[in-house]
């Protein structure tokens, strides 16, 4: 564990009463640092960032921004279950190594149909078969090229569709598996191909592989991804089972997110609730490899109490009660507790569990507010920091832009908590059951309009390398094993 200055110890502490202590000479440039993160107990990523699961903050676009640069975005559930299911689905889609199940059409189609592809799905693409599905014989290709032109929108396919014996295809012999993507993605390079289609035995088409998604994978090659180079899919539950209504709901929310290729589950309320280790045993005994965590806590005791009644089930718990930007539950209910500190006892406390228990993650969730931040968070024991607030002035963040006049731009912002967010399906994070009276923890807000994420989510990932390397720690196991946290009165308070 981290070293903490004697003066420290026993004592509350918060980010700006706190620093890093640079104690070694670095000998190593800034591209050596590595942020490979132990994201829940069987889940490695490249970069130990997770974006909150706020109705402002991640839906499909901000998952997929994190996702691609190798972290974790958590979608809210603030909405209808088809709408987060359709977000899922979104981020499940977004690219893959293989599209299994391609959406096919018949040779008597219409180029309208190809339209009607196109408006639900995105894409032009796709394989023609004797009965519209990929159970049957390829018998043609139609892309945007084959319809562009075709004025007339009933037109069938199969007079525009390139014909089975005209296409390249691969075999799914010879295509799937380890090796057979490089062997599709030469075929592709060969062929100047912008879609392969791979068949099976029968000649039916089995999957498609498409350059955009060849040149994603090459773009990041470190985006967090299944098997199949899918983005992973992690979506927040409610943690109030109070009656058989509601359970009977979030069981079919669940049901629902792993048939459409969830990899994760976060069982979210403001603070744990006596339901969440019943409901992760749930999940654990239905979907075994669904990664689930439970949230959020901000002590020891807690922890301790939770592994003793899930211990094994549970692979990551979330830290942070009160710290969120757009939180009041500290000035409102006087409850909370600063972050740093409330971070570095919870994860002692799961260290000196792990022998029982196997090593659940630590999520620090919330109050971050620079990189520095974050790399306190680490080194104090997280193994995944999640930010709301600093996410949610981007493009990719779901809030409504807002026109100030004069060329400024702000963002809506609101607390899961806040009044309105409580009226949109929030409640269930704040209160057991249907209170007559809600109890508002959470400001609504605006926050200035930043334009596009990426490049500040790659500025603050190497903020936190900066830091390392300053430290001279190639990895986040030496952060946390060898750094000393010193009090320090140089940091301000924002
Ligand atoms: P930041 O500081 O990154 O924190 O915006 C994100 C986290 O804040 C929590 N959150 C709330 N906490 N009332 C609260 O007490 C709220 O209305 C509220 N909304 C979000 C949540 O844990 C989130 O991940």
């Amino acid at each position: 564990m981290v070293y903490l200055h004697r003066d420290l110890q026993g004592h509350e502490f918060n980010f700006h009463e706190i620093s890093m202590k640079p104690r070694r000479i670095p000998d190593f440039p800034r591209n050596q640092v590595d942020l490979k993160t132990r994201a829940a107990r069987n889940l490695e990523l490249y970069l130990p960032l997770a974006s909150a699961p706020m109705d402002t903050v991640t839906e499909y676009e901000m998952a997929v921004l994190l996702e691609l640069n190798g972290g974790l975005g958590v979608l809210h559930y603030n909405s209808t279950v088809d709408y987060q299911i359709d977000q899922l689905k979104r981020v499940k889609n977004y690219k893959s190594a293989f599209v299994r199940n391609p959406v096919c059409l018949r040779p008597d189609s219409t180029v309208q149909d190809v339209y009607d592809v196109h408006n639900r799905y995105g894409f032009y693409s796709v394989p023609i078969t004797e009965d519209g599905t990929p159970k049957t014989r390829l018998l043609g290709f139609v892309s945007y090229h084959d319809i562009r032109y075709q004025d007339n929108r009933k037109t069938k396919l199969r007079s525009v569709m390139t014909p089975r014996g005209r296409l390249i295809v691969a075999a799914k012999k010879d295509t799937v598996g380890k090796q057979g993507i490089k062997s599709a993605n030469m075929l592709m390079k060969r062929h100047n191909l912008n879609v392969l289609t791979v068949v099976d035995n029968e000649d039916n088409p089995y999957a498609l592989v498409t350059d955009r998604d060849l040149r994603l994978h090459e773009k990041y090659p470190h985006a967090s991804v299944d098997d199949n180079k899918q983005l992973l899919g992690f979506i927040a539950v409610k943690g109030d089972w109070h009656d058989k209504k509601r359970r009977s709901e979030e069981q079919d929310r669940i049901y629902r997110a792993a048939e459409a290729g969830a990899d994760g589950i976060v069982i979210d309320q403001g603070v744990v609730y006596g339901s969440q280790p019943e409901i992760v045993k749930w999940v654990k005994k239905h979907f075994p490899e669904m990664h689930t965590g439970v949230g959020n806590v901000c002590c020891g005791e807690v922890v301790e109490e939770l592994m003793g009644r899930a211990g094994k089930f549970i692979d990551f718990i979330k830290v942070g009660v009160g710290p969120g930007m757009a939180c009041t539950t500290t000035q409102e209910l006087a409850i909370g507790r600063a972050q740093p500190v409330a971070v570095y006892d919870c994860a002692r406390t799961m260290k000196r569990l792990a022998k029982k228990y196997g090593d659940a993650s630590i999520w620090a969730d919330g109050g971050v507010k620079k990189s520095g931040d974050a790399t306190l968070d680490l080194a104090l024991g997280a193994n995944m920091v999640m930010v709301g607030g600093i996410l949610a002035g981007y493009e990719e963040a779901p809030g409504r832009k807002i026109d100030k006049g004069g060329g400024v731009w702000k963002k809506e912002f609101r607390g899961m908590g806040s009044m309105s967010a409580m009226k949109a399906g929030g409640d269930a994070r704040y209160t057991l059951g249907k209170e007559a009276i809600r109890v508002v923890e959470g400001r609504e807000m605006e926050v200035p309009y930043k334009g596009d994420g990426e490049p500040i989510l790659t500025e603050f990932a190497e903020g936190i390398k900066q830091a390392m390397n300053k430290l001279g720690f190639r990895t986040i196991d030496e952060l946390q094993r060898y750094c000393m946290i010193i009090p320090n009165s140089n940091r301000q308070r924002e």
